[in-house]
């Protein structure tokens, strides 16, 4: 990763510094995939209560960009170059896209689940490295953002409870692409 020269930050050597850096510039490459899912499924969801997931789904990606700026704006003042094209983004993250695929409501919020988890996973590896790495401040960040990720996560399972069981039927006998 590029660096570029940034004031000594207290009790934070040079080398720690760029190693947060390198390490938080993983984290929008995996924001900006659910991002970009979650938007995918507000467009196109299919179901009676359309605009409830319309909205709910809404005010979920536009918290995921607001992450993936907090992040690249982190990765900058730890003196970093943040990672800023789809190219890259695409390289940096672990998780894949399914083009053309479109899963009916259900199987839509399990998928955006099982990404919370995902991130949520590497996030307490993250905060361990700050932690290593003597950055309480950034270790804060993350925490902060661990935490939209679980309120997301469990807005979405309860969500998931309160689609029709029809719906639910058809997705355990794999209707649902
Ligand atoms: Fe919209």
């Amino acid at each position: 990763m590029k660096e570029v020269d940034v004031p000594k930050q207290e009790h934070q050597s040079h080398e720690d510094r760029i190693a947060v850096a390198k390490m938080l510039n993983l984290l929008p490459a995996d924001e900006l995939m659910l991002y970009t899912k979650t938007r995918n499924f507000h467009w196109n969801v299919v179901e009676p209560s359309f605009m409830e997931m319309h909205r709910l789904l809404d005010e979920q990606y536009g918290m995921f960009n607001q992450i993936v700026d907090d992040v690249a704006e982190q990765v900058r003042t730890a003196g970093g170059i943040a990672i800023g094209t789809l190219a890259e983004m695409k390289q940096h993250t672990k998780l894949q896209e399914h083009p053309g695929h479109l899963p009916e409501a259900l199987k839509m919020l399990e998928e955006l689940m099982e990404v919370h988890d995902h991130v949520s996973e590497s996030l307490h590896d993250y905060i361990e490295t700050c932690d290593e790495h003597h950055d309480p401040a950034t270790e804060n960040m993350l925490q902060d953002i661990l935490m939209k990720h679980r309120k997301t996560a469990w807005m979405l399972r309860s969500y998931h409870q309160r689609v029709p069981v029809v719906d639910k039927a058809e997705v355990k006998r794999g209707k649902a692409a």
